[in-house]
This record gives structure tokens, sequence and C-alpha cells, in this order.
């Protein structure tokens, strides 16, 4: 691809209330959907999370076990038609704001092997970003080849993404300002990194608190785990606070912002 293209990820903590199930934050998708906009990126890839759309219902079939018995069958189909919706909702307001969004279902498109991407057939999206859309792809429950189904977080999705079209940037988009020394939800001494390698990723790693509410693809470390790959590939990754006016804005157009930046 000539243009780098950059991956936004959206967190489900940003784009839905995590405490109340099947509850989008309506305001937050509205004003990032301005701020995305505005920044008006060249070649941009959005992935969100599940917040409380994915997580509850896959919590309550147990489907990031994988497939247990026949009853958690009726659970990938809520958690589809959970996490459609969401992206639905996404998707509208995105192409209200003039942005070519267009959904991309990962479990259509993704398999995995014990819950690790195994193969993605993206020549469809490859050819949307070509042609100027903004595929809009997701966490998502998808098809795996030895468990039967799993859980693909976004996080996950963000990575392999990024490093499969050589990507120039990821921007990853919470709920707090960046990466901690501690959990600053409960922590008052928790000091916000503003740039780490990934060495000094590797002592800190302890530190870092898993996130409290549900969550089944494991939080702030899990996201690190994930994101590892990408950075490691060479992929400049900020991780910024997307409850916060214009943190996104400036993270897509590469200024200056409160934040985490990530290098290798
Ligand atoms: C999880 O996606 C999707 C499902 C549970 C189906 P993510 O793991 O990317 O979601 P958040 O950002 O943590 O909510």
């Amino acid at each position: 691809m000539s243009v780098k293209p950059t991956v936004l990820k959206l967190g489900g903590s940003v784009v839905t209330d995590k405490e109340k199930t099947l509850t989008p934050n309506l305001q937050a998708i509205e004003r990032l959907a301005n701020e995305i906009s505005r920044a008006n990126v060249s070649h941009l890839v959005l992935v969100h999370g599940g917040g409380s759309f994915g997580h509850p219902v896959a919590e309550q079939y147990g489907l990031a076990e994988g497939y247990k018995d026949s009853s958690q069958i009726i659970g990938f189909s809520k958690t589809r038609q959970a996490m459609t919706k969401l992206n639905k909702l996404i998707v509208d307001f995105l192409i209200s704001h003039n942005i070519p969004a267009v959904e991309v279902q990962p479990s259509s498109c993704v398999v995995t092997k014990a819950g690790r991407i195994q193969t993605m057939e993206d020549r469809p999206l490859r050819k949307m970003l070509e042609m100027g859309f903004v595929p809009v792809l997701y966490g998502d429950v998808v098809l795996d080849s030895e468990a039967g189904f799993a859980i693909l977080s976004g996080d996950q999705l963000v990575s392999s993404l990024a490093i499969n079209l050589d990507a120039r940037r990821i921007v990853v988009g919470v709920d707090v300002n960046g990466l901690y020394t501690g959990d600053p939800k409960t922590d008052s001494s928790a000091r916000l990194i503003q740039h780490i390698t990934l060495e000094e990723l590797k002592n800190l790693e302890p530190l870092i608190e898993g996130s409290k509410v549900t969550d089944v693809t494991g939080g702030m470390l899990g996201k690190m785990f994930e994101l590892k790959p990408a950075v490691e590939h060479g992929i400049q990754t900020i991780i910024v606070n997307a409850t916060e006016l214009n943190r996104v804005y400036k993270a897509l157009k590469g200024e200056k912002v409160v934040g985490t930046i990530i290098e290798r």
C-alpha cells in the first residue's frame, strides 16, 4: 500500500457504558466521530471494543473457554448480535459526519487457532482502504479451528492488522490517560508514563493492573501483551484517553498529546 494506514482502536469502555449492559455511550461516540472527521487521516482503519455489548453475553455463555456444549451455540449468536448492533451504531455516527465508514465483520473473515489469528481474508479490506473507505472492525467472537470458537479481542486484531498493513501508527483510545505505574483508579500515587520502550515495559509489567470490570480479554495487561508484536515491528503506538476532548484528534494528527508512547 502506498500510504501507510493509521489504525485506531476505541476501547469498549469508551464507546459503551461498561457498568450497564447493552448501553452505548452516544455522547462519546458522537464526539469521537467529530474528532475523527476533523483529523481527516488518509487511510484509517477503526477497531472498536465490545464493552457492555460483547463482554457480558460472552461471559454468560463461557465463550472465552471455547466450545464445551451445545447450550453455548445460541450465546455465540447473541454475542454476534450484540456486537453488530454496537458496530452499526458507530458506523451510523461516522457516516453522519461524512466519514465513508464500512463495517467489516471479523467473524466473517478471521479464523483463530487456540485464540490466535490463524487466517484472515483481508483482500476486501485492503481494497477498501485503497479506495478511501474507512473499514470499521471490532473485537468479536470468531470460529476457532481447535476450540470451536474464541473471543478475538480488538487489541489482537489491531496489532495483526497494523503489522499486515504496515501501519504508520496505532492510536489506542481508552478511559485512562495512558499507562501508569499502578492502577490510577485505586492508587493515587500511580504516575503516568509518557514514553516507554519494550525493554522498560518488561520491568513494569508486574505493576500494571488488569481491569476490574467484566472483561473477558484481560484489561491493560492483555492490551500490552497484544500490542507488543506491532511495536516490535517498529510501529509507533500511542495510548490516549479517548474520554477526554481532542486527545484522539491530536494523536491521529501526530500532535503532542497527553498519553503514553510505546516504541521499540
Ligand atoms: C471484546 O472486544 C469483544 C467481545 C467480548 C465479543 P475487546 O476486548 O476489544 O473489547 P474491550 O475494548 O475490552 O471492551
